[in-house]
């Protein structure tokens, strides 16, 4: 058995890597089980979603081994996986599902009904997800392999293309799930709330499927600089001209087909004055202001049941000022939640590999070590334009 390593939250604003067990053929609850694999983790990426919890702003426990976004290799098997062999090359996604539920069975892998008791949903290394194993480390177990897995293509065209495939496990697929439920389509005009990684998939997956227009907000300048070096339509949050006069600056009307919220609960207010200062519910409130009637809007960005490090009472149990009359008025839909990364991975990946999407150009891929992986948290909490994916084999280097 060979040793493991991985990073581990260790209070608000801190991680390590630390020795970790390596992992063993058993669910969070100490059952044995046969239908798992062991993966050599090839890929692992850091995600806005972690920085919440390394924020201190979720009930995350210390000692918590984070990492939900991993592309692996197959070392072990248990005696009930048929499709997959020692050595493939996987995509996993970030949702632990079972394949076996009413959600999974109706494509709703986010919410998957049977591997976290305490409700439905699971992941990787995240806090309520159901106590799986995280696995930005050099070892992590996959349960109900067979059915969680995306087998990627031979080798070396994979390991060519590891820089875009390894945002197959979260990014890529909701940024494109935000536009596909925002009702983008041929000759959209688009809008997302949130230049970081997920907000700049959103905004290449919006292309891919034909949009005319799309515009990026943030009140972060230097990310606006790079979305704008990306080819999108950027507006500047942090300035006072409201984003309806925004848009109107670039549309010649201050309205969008689709919206898409790549910000969540973290969310600044807007103006000079307001990013001073957290308004979780600013995003939501100006995405009802700013999309037409009858219009979607879709919510990638995430929103807390608690909140310790909100502001106020009501925030703290999620609770937030919603001009919920506004969108209702305007007869629209939205559409929140976990990415159910199993719809969309595959096509996605083919994306990648006929040269329809370059993603990790897009969001900005810069590769670190394990041992590099806390500084990579400070630099992405600082909001530079980066995806941060950890290489803890040196995989990246050898292919
Ligand atoms: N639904 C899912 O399955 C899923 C998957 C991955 C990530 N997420 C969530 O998506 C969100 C974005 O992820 P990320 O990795 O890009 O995070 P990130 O923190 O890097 O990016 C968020 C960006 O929003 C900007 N921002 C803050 N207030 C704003 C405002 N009022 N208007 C516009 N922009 C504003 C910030 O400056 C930052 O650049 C996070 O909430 C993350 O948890 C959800
Ligand atoms: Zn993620
Ligand atoms: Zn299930």
């Amino acid at each position: 058995m060979s040793g493991n390593r991985g990073v581990v939250y260790l209070g608000a604003g801190k991680v390590e890597v630390q020795k970790i067990d390596y992992p063993k053929m058993q669910d969070p609850r100490g059952r044995k089980i046969e239908h798992g694999v062991i993966l050599k983790v090839i890929s692992t990426n850091i995600c806005g979603s972690d920085q919440h919890m390394v924020r201190g702003r979720t009930t995350a426990k210390t000692g918590l081994v984070l990492g939900h976004e991993i592309t692996g290799e197959v070392i072990e098997k248990g005696s009930d996986v048929e499709h997959l062999k020692i050595g493939d090359l996987v995509s996993v996604p970030f949702n632990v599902a079972c394949g076996r539920c009413r959600s999974c069975k109706e494509q709703h892998t986010g919410v998957c009904l049977t591997v976290n008791p305490a409700r439905a949903g699971g992941a990787y290394g995240y806090v309520d997800m159901g106590d799986w194993t995280g696995g930005q480390a050099e070892y992590v177990l996959v349960p109900y392999a067979d059915f969680n897995l995306l087998k990627l293509p031979d080798r070396d065209r994979a390991m060519e293309k590891i820089r875009d495939l390894t945002c197959l496990s979260d990014i890529l697929p909701t940024g494109y799930h935000g536009a596909v439920t925002a009702g983008v389509g041929p000759g959209s005009t688009v809008y997302i709330a949130g230049a970081g990684p997920v907000g700049l998939a959103a905004a290449a997956s919006a292309r891919l499927l034909g949009a005319a227009v799309v515009i990026i907000g943030d009140v972060n300048t230097v990310r606006l600089a790079h979305a704008k070096a990306q080819g999108f339509e950027i507006v500047d949050l942090s300035k006072d001209a409201p984003l309806h006069e925004q848009i109107a600056a670039l549309l010649g009307e201050p309205e969008v087909d689709c919206a898409v919220d790549c910000v969540g609960f973290e969310a600044r207010g807007h103006g000079h004055d307001g990013v001073k200062h957290e308004a979780p519910a600013t995003v939501l409130n100006s995405l009802m202001g700013v999309v037409r009637v009858a219009g979607k809007i879709g919510i990638p960005g995430l929103y807390v049941t608690e909140d310790p490090g909100a502001a106020d009472a009501a925030a703290k149990m999620g609770s937030l000022s919603i001009r919920f009359g506004l969108g209702w008025a305007k007869s629209h839909s939205f559409h929140t939640g976990q990415t159910p990364v199993m719809k969309y991975n595959r096509q996605l990946m083919q994306a990648i590999m006929w040269n329809r999407i370059n993603i990790a150009e897009v969001v900005g891929v810069q590769v670190i070590s394990l041992d590099q992986a806390p500084e990579g948290y400070g630099e992405f909490d600082a909001g530079v334009p980066k995806k941060f994916v950890i290489d803890p084999h040196k995989s990246f280097s050898a292919a």
